[in-house]
């Protein structure tokens, strides 16, 4: 079966190819031509798809890897189908990131990137990840334990809470190395999460780093939610109830707005709505859904603009979130959300 997807021409036969990632894909090639000419490891490249078109579309240079061989035998056919040549591995990825350097290493695992995370950060200085285990990032505590060193487990914004884990256990990695962490975009999508982060060493940068990850402390009653740093305690919550601490996870920014910007510049269509509901959301790590709150206190729903402007107007931070169309980010505590949609 042969495949047009963006400028590449691709040949299937049994490799792993997911037509359904290709808005991702398409979003990507923004972001690798946003970041401008430099070498890419796709560390899983199954087809090769994604990186053949970084190759067509992004004006990147590309190495390819595999463990599977037929699947390396296929992204052979490909770079000919396309007329490009290309280094392919046949490795564990996790061995050919420690034993050659990638500038960019790109991990789209099947379900979860926690394996591969330590090895990419050896050398690389930007890192693709896609997660598809979004159950362990953001609702089932023992496999998040497991994978993630991260107690989760079900709120009323999982996605937030996921992409947030994701972010920590790549920046507590980084650490590791004395590496800092910069997410320049982030998104959550239908059965995935992609995060994109520049890397560097630097201790004192690390420091920062350091201090962008913590907890969000959540009432499973009222869904209350305040961030909490390491070693701060918890309150009782103004329900009455004890709170829970989920993470560790990432407290900073999702994003870098002028590199979000940078990528708008070059989109049209779905992916510049995509993009611009992205950027439009406030940096702040605590998300509620309305429709949630609303059940608890037997109201009917107004629209997340309503809520959003109303929260403005008194004077707080406030946006929609580009993962769900009833849920908003807010730095007012739940007291005055809740007033609002009384
Ligand atoms: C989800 S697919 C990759 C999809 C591809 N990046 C795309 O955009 O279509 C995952 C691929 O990783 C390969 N794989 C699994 N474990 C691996 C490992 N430890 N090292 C290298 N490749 C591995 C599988 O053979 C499979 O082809
Ligand atoms: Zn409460």
């Amino acid at each position: 079966m042969l495949v047009v997807e963006g400028k590449a021409k691709i040949i299937v036969d049994g490799a792993f190819y997911n037509p359904k990632m290709s808005f991702c894909r398409d979003l990507d090639m923004l972001i690798f031509s946003t970041l401008g000419k430099h070498k890419i490891l796709d560390a899983l490249s199954a087809t090769g798809v994604r990186g053949i078109r970084a190759m067509l579309e992004a004006d990147c240079e590309v190495a390819f890897n595999d463990a599977n061989p037929k699947a390396v035998e296929i992204i052979k056919k490909n770079l000919e189908i396309n007329n490009l040549s290309a280094e392919v591995f046949c490795s564990d990825a996790s061995i050919l990131m420690r034993t050659k350097k990638f500038e960019h290493v790109d991990i789209d695992p099947f379900g979860s990137p926690a394996n591969f995370i330590e090895s990419a950060c050896v050398h690389s200085k930007f890192l693709s990840v896609t997660a598809t285990d979004l159950e362990a990032l953001c609702c089932k505590t023992s496999a998040g334990l497991r994978k993630y060193s991260a107690f989760v487990l079900k709120t009323d914004v999982p996605h937030e809470i996921g992409l947030r884990v994701l972010l920590g256990f790549i920046a507590k990695t980084a650490l590791r190395f004395e590496k800092a962490i910069y997410p320049l975009i982030s998104w959550a999508k239908e059965h995935y999460y992609r995060v994109h982060v520049k890397i560097k060493r630097s201790s004192s940068e690390a420091t920062k780093t350091l201090e962008k990850i913590g907890y969000i402390s959540f009432c499973r009653k009222c869904f209350a939610k305040r961030i909490t740093k390491f070693g701060e305690t918890v309150e009782t919550c103004r329900c009455g109830d004890r709170p829970i601490l989920i993470g560790p996870l990432w407290l900073g920014e999702l994003k870098n707005r002028d590199f979000v910007d940078k990528v708008i510049s070059l989109a049209d269509g779905k992916l510049k709505n995509f993009l611009l509901k992205i950027q439009n959301e406030i940096d702040y790590p605590l998300a509620y859904s309305i429709p949630k709150i609303c059940s608890l206190i037997s109201k009917a729903a107004p629209s997340t603009a309503d809520v959003v402007e109303k929260l403005k107007n008194i004077g707080y931070m406030a946006s929609p979130v580009h993962y769900c169309g009833y849920c908003i980010k807010t730095n007012a505590e739940i007291d005055e959300i809740i007033k609002i949609l009384s």
